[in-house]
Order: structure tokens, then sequence, then C-alpha cells
């Protein structure tokens, strides 16, 4: 793992607890978690050997590619992927996919679900679902998941591509009415914690979270990907990625969106602390994370675990050693000895434009308040009251 990550510290990892060095432990919604990296739905947890390769390699927890009832109805194209990079030696910044959910037969997934549980019984394991607007078949998927052991569910409200061609995914996350209806099915049936995973491609992402919250979801996770055309290739003329010469608007992800992702975080942090504090709803942020100080700015703006997806389709799972390494050594820079220490504690310093506006004139009439600092500062007019400001023994 070099590139982007040579020089990042690494932690050695038991059942994913540093041996270590600060505390990462994190509890969400009463699941308790040895550290607060999680596998977002996506290729990472696509099935058994590689959702047991994450546990082995110590991720906090693992949440499942996203399953749907009828995996007959998911067919997907190659190329799936295209790539952003840049500077000089073209490392990738940006990743579009135009991937759907599993298509693995869903019985064949909750084998491998129940397997996983079998072998970690003390790990996290998280399914995704996603179905269309009707109540049985969500009552159908979410009982048949919680009996393969599932700790949680974490509803995909979000994929941008394909799926809202048939009224799921993004279709249903951006209508925040009909959130609050599924919601209240889902949580109705659900007896275990229910995370809303939630879009970006939407401007104002407290409105379907506020809603996936009314509705009894105990979390929020965000961002999905964002809805994005990589580019078009000048020589064919054809959008990228090209199938059969023809594309679709894709998923945008990687580190170019953490920016996005962290605006995003902050404002659903920002209403959980507003109107549902001290009701343990939890919310975990996702979005171009692939080192453990990018961790530290998601938890900082009120995160309880940070996912990542595309940086371990890059870097691979031992990447968690890393990310552990990097939170430590922030939280050691810092004297946090637990994630609790520091959970939240930047969201305080967001406020309005013209609240900055204010603070900066105070910040000025202080500054002019306490005397001349150098002599470019004389204003003539005001020239004896400037001196007068200055005597120590009036
Ligand atoms: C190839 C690919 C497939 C994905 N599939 C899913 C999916 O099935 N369900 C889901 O909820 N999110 C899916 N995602 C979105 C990721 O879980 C994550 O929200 C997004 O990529 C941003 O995080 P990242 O920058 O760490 O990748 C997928 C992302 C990628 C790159």
């Amino acid at each position: 793992m070099g590139g982007v990550l040579k020089g990042e510290p690494e932690v050695e990892l038991q059942a994913g607890v540093p041996v270590d060095g600060p505390d990462l432990s994190v509890t969400v919604n009463g699941l308790r978690l040895p550290n607060p990296f999680v596998i977002a739905s996506g290729p990472p947890g696509t099935n058994y050997a590689v959702m047991a390769k994450a546990f082995q390699e110590g991720w906090g927890a693992v949440i499942c590619k996203t399953l749907s009832l009828d995996a007959d109805a998911v067919v997907n194209v190659t190329p799936r992927y295209a790539q952003l990079r840049a500077f000089a030696d073209r490392e990738v910044v940006g990743w579009e996919n135009i991937e759907l959910i599993s298509d693995r037969p869903f019985e064949a997934m909750l084998d491998d679900l129940r397997r996983l549980k079998d072998e970690f019984p003390d790990r996290v394991l998280l399914a995704s679902i996603m179905e269309e607007y009707r109540r049985e078949a969500w009552e159908e998927i979410i009982e048949r998941c919680e009996s393969a052991g599932v700790d949680g569910l974490e509803i995909n409200f979000s994929c941008p591509h394909g799926l809202p061609e048939r009224g799921m995914g993004m279709a249903m996350g951006q209508d925040s009415e009909m959130l609050t209806e599924v919601c209240g099915w889902i949580n109705a049936k659900a007896t275990v914690p229910v995370w809303a995973k939630m879009t970006p491609n939407i401007t104002d992402i407290s409105q379907p979270s506020r809603a996936a919250l009314l509705g009894g979801c105990e979390g929020v996770s965000a961002i999905n990907t964002i809805q994005s055309v990589m580019g078009v290739n000048l020589k064919t003329l054809r959008p990228e990625p090209a199938v059969e010469g023809y594309t679709t608007p894709g998923g945008y992800s990687y580190k170019a969106v953490k920016p996005i992702a962290l605006a995003k975080v902050m404002r659903v942090a920002q209403l959980i602390r507003d109107e549902f504090g001290g009701q343990d709803k939890s919310l975990s942020g996702i979005g171009g994370v692939e080192t453990g100080r990018d961790a530290a700015e998601f938890l900082l703006l009120g995160a309880d675990t940070v996912q990542v997806c595309t940086g371990v389709m890059v870097h691979g799972y031992p990447l968690v050693k890393k990310l552990c390494g990097g939170l430590q050594q922030f939280m050691s820079d810092h004297d946090f000895g637990g994630i609790d220490s520091f959970k939240g504690s930047s969201l305080q310093y967001f406020t309005t434009h013209r609240d900055l506006v204010e603070r900066q004139r105070a910040a000025i009439r202080a500054k002019k308040q306490e005397g001349i600092l150098n002599d470019a500062e004389w204003t003539g007019e005001e020239f004896t009251s400037e001196a007068a400001k200055m005597v120590a023994n009036k």
C-alpha cells in the first residue's frame, strides 16, 4: 500500500481492537464496534469471502452490498466504472460507477450472512436492503434478513442510477412524504436498528433525513454517490463509461467527493443535535475517506461511525490498519482518550454568513480598542484618542 498512504501510521488489530494506543471503540444504537470503520455497501460486501476478509482484517462493522428480493431483475453491464485521474502521477481522485445493487440470488446472500454471523458472532453485520413501494415486500425482506441474524439494517434510499427507473433508491429518497410512510412500514416490522442511507443529490439533505428519523429510523447514513458523468472521449465522441457506445449518468465517489460529503454530514448532524437530541439517533459518515485524518474530520462534525467503499477498492481490506493508526495518531496529538472526547466538537463552529460578518466587525472593533499595533494604523482624525487608549496609568 504505497502512493498517497505512504508514511501513514499503521496499528495491529485483534478482532478489530488496536493492540496499543487510544481506545477506538464506539457504541451506536446499542451495537458495540471495536473501531468506527465500517465497510460501506458496495463491491467490498458482495459475498461471504470478501466480508469474512473484512472481519479478519479488523473492520469495525460490515454492511453487505444492497439486497432485494428479486435479484433476477438486476442485470449489470461492463465496463461500469470510470476514474478521474489527476496530477503528474495520474493518481485516482474520483470514481464513477453505473453498478446496480447485488445481482446474487437473495437466498444465496442470506446463506452468506448466516455463515458470517456463525463464524463472527461478536462482530457487527448489517444488511443493506432496497425494495419497491410495496409494504409486503419490505416486510418480507426485513423478516428474512433478520432471520439470518444480522445486527442491523441499512435502507438504500439513495442509489442514483438504474434503480430510480423502477421507483426505487434515490427516487424514493427524494420524496419526503413517501419516505415517512415507507420508514413507518419498515420500523413497524424491524426489531434491529435501522439506518436510512440518504442521497446527496438533493439541495437540502435535512428534509429527507428528518422524514426518515420521524419515520422511526435509528440512524442516517450519508452520503451515497453523487450523480455524475465522468467525461466524453474526444476520439470516439462517446461519453464514459461507454457500454456498446452508450452510457447513463452514474454515481461519483472517492476523495473528490469528500468536501461535499462533509457538508451533507454537517447538515444532518445539526438536524440530529437540534431536533432529535437525547433520542439516541446516530449518523454514519461516508464519502472519500482513505486516511484516519479524513475519518477524524467526519467524527469532528458529528458522525458516530465512518464508512469506506472506494478506498477499499483502491487500497484493499488491510487499509483498516492505517485508518485506525491514523485516527489514533490524531487522538494522541490532542490527548483524546476516546472518540467521545471529540465527536461533534467542530460542529459548533458553523454559523450563518451574516454572523461571520458580525464577528469580523466585532474583532476589528476589539483590535482597535487594544490600541495601535504598528505606525501605519494611526488615523489622524482619532489621533489623540488613539494615543490616550494606550496610556497604562490613566
Ligand atoms: C462500485 C460501487 C458500488 C456501490 N454500490 C452500492 C450499493 O449497492 N448500495 C449502496 O448503498 N451504496 C453503494 N455504493 C455507494 C457507497 O457505499 C458509498 O456511499 C459511496 O461510494 C461514497 O463512499 P466512498 O467515497 O468511500 O466510496 C457503491 C459505490 C461504488 C463505488
